[in-house]
C-alpha cells in the first residue's frame, strides 16, 4: 500500500526517488520544470523530439547537474494546456504508474497542471492507485520472471501554496478509498472461478462487513428456497457450489430515511449452461460476477467515506453450469414476488438472478435501486468496450447516473426501454420469457429486469464492455477494470449532499 502525503514544498528541494513534473503540449514547461535551476529540463525533453502529448514522457536522472534534490525527473506529457481535464491528468500518469511503481518513493506537481484544484488532485492520485495495478497473487515466481513487488511505499503530492491544505487532504484520502475500492474489485474479478464461488464472494462480503462496520446477512440455499428466489436457485441447481444471497446495509442517516438500494449480477462462472457457450474466450466467464464485486466494493467505500445517506444491497451469486440437475430450456421459474419466467436459453442467466433481487430490494421501499451487470453482448455490440449502457424507468436517475460516469471517467450511455419490444418477452407459458430476438438484445434484457422493479424508480447499468479489458489501457492492466465502482461511490456522494425525502 503507498502512503500518499500532502505539500506544499518547492519541487526542487523534494527528496524522493522520482520526481514527476508536467509538461504541456508543445512542449512547453508545466508547473515546477522551471523551478528547477541548474539544467534546461524543458530542452533536454525537447531535444528527444518530444512534443508533450500525452504519454510522451521522459526520465532525466540526476547526474548532479541541475539543483534539485530528487533521483531523477520523469516529464510527463499531459497534452494541449487548454484541454488537460482530469481525465486527462488521470490517463496521463495512470499509463506512468508501472514505471513508477519500480521506485519507493515519489512525489509529484502534476495535479497543478490541471484546471480545478480538488479534481486534479483526486484524478493524480487515482491514475497512480490504479495504474500501479497488478494481479500476480496466482504467480508462484517459479517460471519466467518472478513476480514485482509494488515498491512504491510514499507518493508527495505537491500542491500549491493558494490551495486549500484541509480541502486537499480530504481529496486524497477520497481519492486513495475509491480508487483502493476498485482495485478490489478487481481482485475479486479476476480471481478464477474455481476460487471466487458464491460462497467465496460471501465470505469476502462478511469479513469487509466487519471490518467496515456495516451489517451483513448472506442467505444459504435452504433460505433462498424457502424466501421464494427461484431464479438465483433455478440458475444455481447445475453447480456444485451452491448460490447466495449476500445483503449488506449502510446506515448514514435515520431510519426513517428511505435508502438508496443497489444489486449486481455475481455469476461466478458463466459457461451458458446447458445452452453452452463456444470453447473460444469462455475464460472471460470468471468476470460475470464483476457487477456484484462492483457494489460490493462500492459498499465498502461508502462504509468508509460515511455520506449522510442509508444505502441497501442484495447481491445475489450463482454459478452457471450445465449438469444433470441443471435447468433445462422450457423450464419455468418462480420468482421472488411471485412472477413467473420461461427459461428459453439458459445463457441469459444473469437476469433471472436479477429478478429476484431487484423484487426482493423494490420490497423495502428504496428512494432507487442501481443495478450492474455484465448482462448481454448485445450490449457491446452498441457501445464497444469501453462505455455501459443505461436503461432504467426514471429521467432523473438515468441523468445522475450518467453525470456520476461523466466525472469519473467511467463513461455510461442510454438506451431505450422501448416500450414497443415488450412484446418479444411475452412467454407462451410464464408471464415473461428471458430471450427476445436477435436484435435489441440489451434493450430486451432491460425490460425484462424492468418487470421486477415495480414503480421504484431504477437504473440498469449494462457493464459487459467495460467491466473486464482484453489489453491494458492508460490505468488498467489487461483484465478486470473496476468499472463502475468510482461511478457508484460518486453517485451516492452526490445524493447524500441533495436535501432529505423521508419515506
Ligand atoms: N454474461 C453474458 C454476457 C456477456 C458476454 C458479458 C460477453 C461479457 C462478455 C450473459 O449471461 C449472456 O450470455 N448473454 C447472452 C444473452 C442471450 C442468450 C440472450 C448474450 O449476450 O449473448
Ligand atoms: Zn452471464
Ligand atoms: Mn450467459
Amino acid at each position: 500500500m503507498t502512503t500518499f502525503t500532502y505539500s506544499t514544498e518547492a519541487p526542487a528541494s523534494v527528496r524522493v526517488d522520482v520526481l514527476v513534473l508536467p509538461v504541456f503540449e508543445g512542449p512547453v514547461a508545466g508547473p515546477g520544470v522551471k523551478d528547477v535551476k541548474g539544467i534546461d529540463l524543458l530542452g533536454i525533453y525537447a531535444q528527444a523530439k518530444l512534443k508533450g502529448k500525452k504519454g510522451e514522457n521522459l526520465l532525466v536522472p540526476n547526474t548532479g547537474g541541475g539543483a534539485f534534490s530528487a533521483g531523477s525527473v520523469l516529464l510527463l506529457g499531459v497534452g494541449k494546456r487548454e484541454k488537460v481535464s482530469s481525465d486527462a491528468l488521470r490517463r496521463a500518469i495512470g499509463k506512468a504508474a508501472p514505471q513508477l511503481a519500480k521506485h519507493a518513493k515519489v512525489a509529484t506537481t502534476v495535479p497543478q497542471a490541471g484546471r480545478n484544484a480538488e479534481d486534479a488532485v483526486h484524478a493524480t492520485v487515482e491514475g497512480l492507485i490504479l495504474g500501479s495495478y497488478r494481479f500476480d497473487r496466482y504467480k508462484s515466481g517459479k517460471v519466467g520472471e518472478a513476480p514485482e513487488k509494488p515498491a512504491l511505499a510514499s507518493v508527495t503530492v505537491l500542491g500549491s501554496p493558494r490551495w486549500n491544505t484541509r480541502a486537499m487532504k480530504e481529496t486524497i484520502s477520497r481519492a486513495e478509498i475509491m480508487s483502493d475500492a476498485a482495485c478490489w474489485a478487481r481482485d475479486l474479478v479476476n480471481t478464477p472461478a474455481r476460487d471466487c464461488t458464491p460462497d467465496y464472494l460471501a465470505k469476502q462480503a462478511q469479513k469487509m462487513a466487519k471490518e467496515s462496520g456495516l451489517e451483513c446477512k448472506v442467505w444459504n440455499e435452504s433460505e433462498l428456497e424457502k424466501g421464494g428466489f427461484g431464479g438465483i436457485i433455478g440458475v444455481g441447481q447445475g453447480s456444485v457450489n451452491p448460490p447466495r444471497l449476500i445483503e449488506l446495509s449502510y446506515r448514514g442517516a435515520a431510519a426513517s430515511q428511505a435508502p438508496i438500494a443497489l444489486t449486481g449480477k455475481g455469476i461466478s462462472f458463466d459457461s451458458g449452461g446447458l445452452s453452452i457457450k463456444p470453447a473460444d474466450g469462455m475464460e472471460w466467464m470468471k468476470a460475470d460476477m464483476g457487477g456484484a464485486a462492483s457494489i460490493l466494493a462500492a459498499m465498502k467505500a461508502i462504509a468508509r467515506l460515511r455520506p449522510k445517506v442509508n444505502v441497501i444491497a442484495a447481491i445475489p451469486s450463482a454459478e452457471n453450469m450445465p449438469s444433470g440437475s441443471a435447468i433445462r430450456p422450457g423450464d419455468v421459474l418462480h420468482h421472488r414476488g411471485g412472477k413467473t419466467s420461461e427459461v428459453l436459453n439458459t445463457d441469459a442467466e444473469g437476469r433471472l438472478i436479477l429478478a429476484d433481487a431487484l423484487a426482493y430490494l423494490a420490497e423495502k421501499k428504496p428512494r432507487v435501486i442501481l443495478d450492474t451487470a455484465t448482462l448481454t453482448g448485445a450490449c457491446m455490440v452498441a457501445l464497444g468496450d469501453q462505455i455501459f449502457g443505461v436503461l432504467g424507468n426514471d429521467r432523473a436517475l438515468i441523468r445522475d447516473v450518467l453525470a456520476a460516469g461523466e466525472a469519473t471517467g467511467e463513461h455510461g450511455w442510454e438506451l431505450p426501454l422501448w416500450d414497443d419490444y415488450r412484446t418479444l418477452i411475452d412467454s407462451n407459458v410464464a408471464d415473461v420469457q428471458n430471450t427476445g430476438k436477435r436484435y435489441g438484445g440489451a434493450i430486451t434484457a432491460g425490460l425484462f429486469l424492468r418487470e421486477f422493479v415495480g414503480s421504484t424508480p431504477w437504473a440498469h447499468l449494462d457493464i459487459a464492455g467495460p467491466a473486464f479489458a482484453d489489453k491494458a489501457g492508460d490505468y488498467w492492466p489487461k483484465g478486470a477494470t473496476g468499472v463502475p465502482v468510482r461511478a457508484l461511490v460518486h453517485y451516492v456522494l452526490a445524493q447524500a449532499k441533495k436535501p432529505v425525502r423521508s419515506r
